[in-house]
């Protein structure tokens, strides 16, 4: 896919999003509510990562991303992030082989270095198992920081092309950042009520349309995401321009589509 970027041109605006990431935040407030362990919280949120996959690919979602741990996420108690661990591996080694029957394609985004070489492994098979799946492209990013992502895809570029330090455009850096395979998201939600980007996708969420729900993310079902996605579809994307410029050029489309000259 071409990489496109909505500070070079205007995208394309699609009616359901192509593109949805999401801050599944809230786990240890939900369980704290039933009285029940952090942890508790966690495994309810990884069951619930299932049917939000299969409700994106059942609306034509091409991407989710989902935001799994944070590179900040280390500064937790040494047992939470162990037990989160563990929950990945469990994921993976459980939900692989259906996300590749129901042709989704998995990526992990993040610095994968730092998790155990099992868990490494577990996503490398997980992707290479999955790689020329078209329905969806899941991302889990996985100590995952933004300002990570634009140093690492610096750091890269930079490194393949030294001539760049002298002076490089934005789409110089475009090929290197972690989800240059995917279009800019165009819908984030965060549930649990926080309203903050906490270093998730800072490059890529400049024209993304913000979504922000008390929900707690063991309880954001179907029915939360369709109210999110009916949400994004009230909006008018205006990516700089004015609104009567936009409802111009929505015109002018549906005037070609009419006209079958495409
Ligand atoms: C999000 O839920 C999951 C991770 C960060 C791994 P939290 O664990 O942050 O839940 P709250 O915010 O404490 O409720
Ligand atoms: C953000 O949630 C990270 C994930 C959901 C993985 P946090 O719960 O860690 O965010 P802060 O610390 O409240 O901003
Ligand atoms: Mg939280």
């Amino acid at each position: 896919m071409a990489i496109t970027s909505s500070t070079i041109a205007v995208p394309e605006i699609p009616a359901v999003p192509r593109h949805i990431a999401i801050v599944m935040d809230g786990n240890g407030r939900w369980a704290k509510q039933r009285f029940l362990p952090r942890f508790a919280g966690h495994r309810r949120g990884v069951e619930n990562v299932r049917s939000t996959v299969r409700a994106c690919a059942e609306n034509g979602v091409e991407f989710l991303t989902l935001f799994a741990f944070s590179s900040e996420n280390w500064r937790r108690p040494v047992e939470e992030v162990s037990f989160i661990m563990q929950l990945f591996r469990g994921a993976l080694k459980r939900e692989v082989a259906r996300l590749h029957e129901n042709g989704i394609r998995f990526r992990a985004i993040g610095d994968l270095a730092r998790f155990d070489p099992e868990l490494q492994r577990l996503i490398a098979e997980a992707e290479a198992l999955t790689r020329d799946n078209t329905r969806l492209t899941l991302t889990v990013a996985a100590n995952y920081g933004g300002r990570w992502d634009i140093m690492h895809a610096v750091a890269r570029m930079l490194k393949e092309q030294p001539q760049l330090a002298a002076g490089f455009a934005e789409a110089d850096l475009l090929p290197y950042l972690s989800l240059a395979y995917a279009p800019e998201p165009d819908l984030f939600i965060r549930t649990g009520g926080e309203q903050r980007i906490s270093n998730f996708l800072l490059w890529q969420l400049a024209y993304t349309e913000l979504y922000f729900t008390d929900t707690l993310w063991p309880d954001f079902d179907v029915a939360a995401l369709q109210l999110a996605i009916a949400s994004y579809q009230k909006r008018q994307r205006r990516f700089g321009r004015t609104g009567d410029q936009v409802e111009g050029a929505a015109g002018a489309s549906a005037l070609r589509a009419a006209s079958g000259s495409g």
